[in-house]
């Protein structure tokens, strides 16, 4: 596949890999996008740094996403994130930006992915985080009812709230709502980002509406303090640090903003760190998607547990055709899905290196690998439909009514 090609394959609307069968190669979506890669080899030089300026032992790290994303790669590139480490140590104001397209009224499993990387990433730093709901962007870019989009957006943020982040520290906004906070910010980017620009960047055409072009600025709008002048407790919000996780989809956006508005804003530049995207079950080269009218490639979070087991029981797998095959070769572990599943939500290093070693060689079969990791799915989904049951409209509104984050 030419490069040109790999470009299209992910944008923040659409992911697919040149073949369903074939995972991602991340070392080709890192030239391309031109950002920093995080080698296996440097991982545990990072934690070491991230361990030092946060001051939390590794101990108090133990069930922390960031670390278990960092060792498993699953974080595997980032836009200046040591800039964001020198600014904590030096207790320079910082928060964290993260946001979500509502979808579908239920979120899928891979939908929980950055949520919970935010929310570890928030008890390790301690900063301030602000979640963009971005109910305008569904509007303009999937036709949507208005009711329909209303009623998706409260169901999502209730699931978001359901992973887990410190009330006094957390801001979640929808666009449609909060735009006049935002605005003045907005249009200073806009009067940066040429129509050329974006539609570059996006690959939008002249048919496009214009909606779509102004839109690249209310989701950079959030990388700057000046955003929350009400909501941020920074007493000078010219210069906080924003830093923002995201899968690598979402990364243009803060390309566009880094490249066209910083210097002109003399703002600081957003700091990013990359995540993969979770395979869906039909084969790691297809996102899991939950517009996705096809069910069975996609974990809902509503789905029961025989319906994980089912699901993940007729996944893609890296087993062989045949027991003997299986035990000569071994599995393939980098396309098998529920190896991979284990490894995007199975803490435990110790079972997964066992289970990698074992299943890698052949000395266990695939049905046992699916049971194990349609177990460990089920677990993740039971903690998160019970954090889910207490959500109530009162807790959606302390996160999302504005007031001053601590
Ligand atoms: N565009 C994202 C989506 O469709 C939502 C989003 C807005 C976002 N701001 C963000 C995602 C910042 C990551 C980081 O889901």
């Amino acid at each position: 596949m030419r490069r040109s090609q790999l470009h299209r394959c992910i944008t923040p609307w659409s992911v697919t890999s040149e073949n369903q069968t074939t995972s991602f190669d991340y070392s080709r979506v890192v030239a391309q996008f031109k950002s920093q890669q995080i080698l296996q080899q440097d991982r545990q030089e990072l934690l070491d740094r991230i361990e030092t300026v946060s001051k939390k032992s590794d101990q108090q790290h133990q069930q922390s996403f960031l670390k278990h994303f960092l060792r498993r790669g699953i974080i595997f590139s980032h836009r200046d994130f040591g800039d964001f480490l020198n600014d904590q140590e030096k207790s320079r104001p910082a928060y964290l930006y993260t946001g979500r397209g509502p979808s579908a009224s239920s979120m899928h499993i891979g939908h929980l992915l950055p949520f919970y990387l935010c929310s570890s990433l928030q008890q390790t730093f301690d900063i301030p985080l602000v979640i963009q709901v971005t109910d305008d962007e569904k509007f303009l870019f999937r036709d949507i009812n208005l009711d329909k989009l209303d009623k998706m957006t409260t169901e999502n943020i209730k699931d978001i709230i359901a992973c887990g982040f410190d009330q006094d520290k957390t801001f979640i906004f929808r666009n449609t709502q909060y735009f006049g906070e935002m605005y003045m910010t907005i249009l200073q980017i806009q009067r940066c980002f040429s129509t050329n620009a974006v539609q570059k960047t996006f690959g939008f055409s002249g048919t496009d509406c214009v909606g779509k072009l102004s839109f690249a600025a209310t989701q950079a709008a959030p990388c700057f303090a000046s955003s929350f002048p009400k909501v941020l407790p920074f007493a000078d919000r010219s210069n906080a640090r924003c830093l923002i996780p995201c899968a690598i989809d979402q990364d243009p956006f803060f390309v566009l903003t880094r490249n066209n508005c910083c210097g002109p804003l003399k703002k600081s530049k957003p700091s990013l760190l990359h995540t993969t995207f979770l395979p869906g079950l039909k084969g790691p080269g297809v996102k899991m998607s939950s517009s996705d009218k096809d069910l069975s490639n996609v974990i809902l979070l509503t789905d029961d547990e025989a319906a994980v087991k089912k699901k993940m029981r007729s996944a893609f797998s890296g087993g062989r055709a045949t027991l003997k095959e299986l035990q000569e070769k071994g599995a393939d572990l980098e396309v098998d899905t529920a190896y991979q599943y284990l490894r995007y939500f199975l803490l435990d290093q110790q079972e997964f290196e066992e289970i990698g070693k074992e299943y890698g060689s052949g000395k266990i079969s695939t049905g046992a690998v699916k049971d194990r990791a349609a177990e460990v799915v089920n677990s993740v989904l039971k903690t998160f439909r019970e954090k889910r049951s207490a959500v109530t409209d009162e807790t959606v509104k302390s996160f999302c009514e504005k007031r001053m984050l601590k």
